[in-house]
């Protein structure tokens, strides 16, 4: 019995454990706006004095402004995190806004420290994520105006504009600094090359192909 209850209290302070690893700490202090100028490296980044806080630490403007969407992508994405305001440090929110041209996508990408909420202001968009491996499944949906749908931490997602006008989202993330991979630049154009002997039989392309996709990211 006492062996048992001993059991059950290790398993609740390993559950406990493991939340603090995988998420980002709570803060312990009303907020640490972050001080860009200091060199020290934290995880997450250095407060500022909250004595010298003040409005605009916690303030950007201007998310009404469309992003410029003539790429080859056809997608803009506005990143509102805590590069762009300093009191989002340790707090672990962030938001981004999308704008799409009609036809524009916003290409196969993970965000290793977050989920993400988007909902559609403007628009049609298909969107989809896909589960991880074994099962690799594919989970789409098509979103109108007004619509809310979620792409769970880490998992490769996608958004495109199905429609014939611009579309627009904002989406929120759970993470002051969520980060972005996208897959095919990652892949085919990360710094140094991955080796083409690598990637020929990764992706079980020829030479040439994989040495064309490295052209172009
Ligand atoms: C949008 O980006 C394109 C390509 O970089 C550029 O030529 C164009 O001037 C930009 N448009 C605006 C309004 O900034």
């Amino acid at each position: 019995m006492a062996n048992s209850k001993i059991l059950l209290l290790l398993c609740l302070f390993a559950f406990s454990f493991s939340r603090a690893l995988a998420f980002e700490p709570s803060p312990i202090q009303d907020f640490c706006v972050a001080d860009k100028t200091s060199s020290a490296r934290v995880n997450g980044m250095v407060c500022k004095d909250p004595k010298l806080a003040s409005e605009n630490d916690f303030f950007f403007p201007g998310l009404h402004i469309p992003g410029n969407t003539s790429n080859t992508q056809g997608s803009k994405v506005t990143p509102v995190n805590v590069v762009q305001i300093p009191g989002l440090n340790t707090l672990g929110i962030s938001l981004v806004r999308i704008d799409y041209a009609p036809w524009g996508m916003n290409p196969p990408h993970t965000h290793p420290r977050a989920t993400e909420i988007l909902t559609v202001l403007e628009g049609t968009l298909e969107v989809g994520f896909v589960t991880s491996n074994p099962d690799n499944i594919l989970i789409r949906k098509i979103l109108q105006k007004g619509d809310v749908f979620v792409f769970p931490v880490g998992l490769i997602h996608y958004q495109r504009n199905i429609g014939h006008v611009n579309a627009v989202a904002i989406a929120a993330l759970s993470s002051q600094n969520p980060g972005a991979i996208t897959i095919a630049n990652a892949v085919f154009g990360s710094k140094p090359d991955i080796g083409v002997e690598v990637l020929t039989k990764a992706f079980q392309l020829d030479k040439g192909v994989v040495q064309f996709l490295q052209t172009k990211f």
